[in-house]
């Protein structure tokens, strides 16, 4: 049969439809993932990759796995079934991240190219942080760390008691589902394997994300300076202690008086003082849509996306994402915008101003 173009492009549509459903867990042959003696016709089937350059190895990975978090999630981004956090050409990220080929968490490009202060410095993709060591700031340990992986004790993903960080994720590529609410329960029914955090996970992990297309995180309003557990601004207080939690860190003791010593996060702003978090991503005039430029965090558990803020109680929650991207972007401390460049004279192309999306009056 012969096809032509336009057949050609409809079919490979069709297919790309048809296979959008099944991007919720590790699916295909398993051979495409896993070698079972690491040897065929005598060779080593497992591989490292860095800097795009494969090398096999004798050595076995745990899991029977070809390869390492690194070496299946370096790529390129195009909107796929696999989450890519490093690409090995630059990336385009824009002045916020949100219209380029980089996705929730940004991309560790960045700091993978020696700039230490546009991402974790994690181990297999850059040295260690000149500046901070291995230590976190606002970290209430005395000893640093080893340096950050991607899981497992010295990480953010997989269960924390395990130091590696194959064994931290063990059972959940394979048990993952994005349509159901994540309630923390387990490593795969944790948002995004990041233990005990709940959440909805958007399907394409916002690449290019909208108002009625992204992750959806769980935060709590707290009426005080001690943890709340679950939410994702407590998962990065479990390194980063001091910055979300303590007696004396947040607040002066007492949460509604609204005097902060460091930016509120697991803050509902609709307990602010000032009117102006009441036009939350209102400068276009169009009520108070979720800002995918600076998102909030909601108590909210259903599977409902937020398509909106002041919705229902508790659906206006700063968190540590509201500002900061998890993996790495262009931007001195991992910002989502380049909060030191503005003002500028292109505003939206070469900076943006992130803080005024909440703090609309000071534009
Ligand atoms: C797209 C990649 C991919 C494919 C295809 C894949 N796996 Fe896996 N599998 C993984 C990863 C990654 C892990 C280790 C991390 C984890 O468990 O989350 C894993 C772990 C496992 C585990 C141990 C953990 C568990 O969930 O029980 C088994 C067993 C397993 N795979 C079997 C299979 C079989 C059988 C197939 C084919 C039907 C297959 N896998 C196909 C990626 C894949
Ligand atoms: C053999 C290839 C392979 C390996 C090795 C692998 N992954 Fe994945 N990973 C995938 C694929 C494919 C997906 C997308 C399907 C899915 O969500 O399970 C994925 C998804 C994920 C997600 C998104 C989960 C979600 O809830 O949406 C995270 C986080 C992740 N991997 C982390 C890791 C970490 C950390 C490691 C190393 C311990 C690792 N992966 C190793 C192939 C792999
Ligand atoms: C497992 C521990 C751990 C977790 C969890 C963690 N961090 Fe970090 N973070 C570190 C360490 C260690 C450093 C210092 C070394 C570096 O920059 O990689 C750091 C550095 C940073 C920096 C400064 C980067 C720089 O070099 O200037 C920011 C910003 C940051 N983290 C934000 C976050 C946010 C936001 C979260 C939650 C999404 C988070 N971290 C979760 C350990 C962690
Ligand atoms: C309102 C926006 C905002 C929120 C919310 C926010 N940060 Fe930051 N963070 C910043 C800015 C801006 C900087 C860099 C400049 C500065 O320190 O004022 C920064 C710097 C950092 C640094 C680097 C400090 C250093 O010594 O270099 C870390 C680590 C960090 N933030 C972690 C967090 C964590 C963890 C949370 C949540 C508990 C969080 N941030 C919430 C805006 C924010
Ligand atoms: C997601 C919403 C949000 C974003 C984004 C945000 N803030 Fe805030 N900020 C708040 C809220 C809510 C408060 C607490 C106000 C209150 O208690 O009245 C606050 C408090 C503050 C305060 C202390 C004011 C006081 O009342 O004591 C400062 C200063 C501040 N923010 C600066 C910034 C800067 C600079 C940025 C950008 C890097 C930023 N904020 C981004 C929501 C936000």
């Amino acid at each position: 049969m012969v096809l032509t173009r336009a057949a050609c492009i409809c079919l490979v549509g069709l297919l790309l439809a048809m296979t959008w459903p099944a991007w919720a867990k590790v699916s295909g042959p398993c051979v495409n993932c896993h070698t079972m003696h690491n040897s065929q016709a005598g060779s080593p089937m497992a591989y490292t990759v860095s800097s795009g350059v494969t090398t096999y190895t004798s050595t076995p990975n745990k899991g029977l796995l070809n390869t390492d978090c690194v070496g299946c999630h370096q790529g390129s981004n195009s909107g796929g079934p696999v989450p890519y956090v490093l690409d090995v050409s630059q990336p385009t990220y824009g002045a916020t991240g949100t219209e380029g080929d980089t996705l929730a968490g940004g991309n560790f490009y960045w700091v993978s190219q020696g700039n230490d202060r546009a991402g974790h410095n994690v181990a297999g993709l850059a040295g260690s942080d000149v500046a901070h060591g291995n230590l976190p700031p606002g970290s209430t340990d005395s000893a640093p760390l080893s340096q950050l992986t991607c899981a497992g004790t010295y990480g953010c993903h997989g269960a924390s008691t395990e130091i590696d960080a194959t064994v931290a994720l063990l059972g959940s590529h394979h048990a993952n589902d994005m349509t159901a609410w994540n309630d923390g329960s387990t490593v795969a029914k944790s948002y995004r394997f990041l233990d005990g955090v709940q959440g909805l996970e958007d399907s394409d992990y916002e690449y290019r994300p909208t108002s009625s297309a992204h992750n959806k995180y769980y935060g709590a309003d707290r009426t005080g300076e001690t943890e709340s557990s679950g939410t994702i601004s407590s998962h990065c207080g479990r390194c980063h202690n001091d910055f979300h939690n303590g007696v004396g860190e947040i607040s002066e003791g007492v949460f509604s008086n609204n005097v902060w010593l460091r930016h509120p996060t697991d803050f509902d702003m609709s307990n602010a003082a000032g009117s102006e978090y009441a036009a939350y991503n209102d400068y276009q005039g169009v009520g108070t849509p979720y800002s995918v430029i600076s998102p909030v965090a909601t108590a909210d558990t259903t599977t409902t996306l937020n398509q909106a803020v002041y919705q229902q109680a508790d659906d206006a929650i700063v968190m540590c994402l509201s500002c900061h991207r998890a993996h790495g972007s262009p931007y001195d401390g991992i910002l989502r915008w380049n909060y030191k460049n503005w003002p500028c004279e292109n505003e939206g192309t070469d900076c943006f101003n992130g803080c005024a999306i909440c703090h609309t009056t000071k534009d």
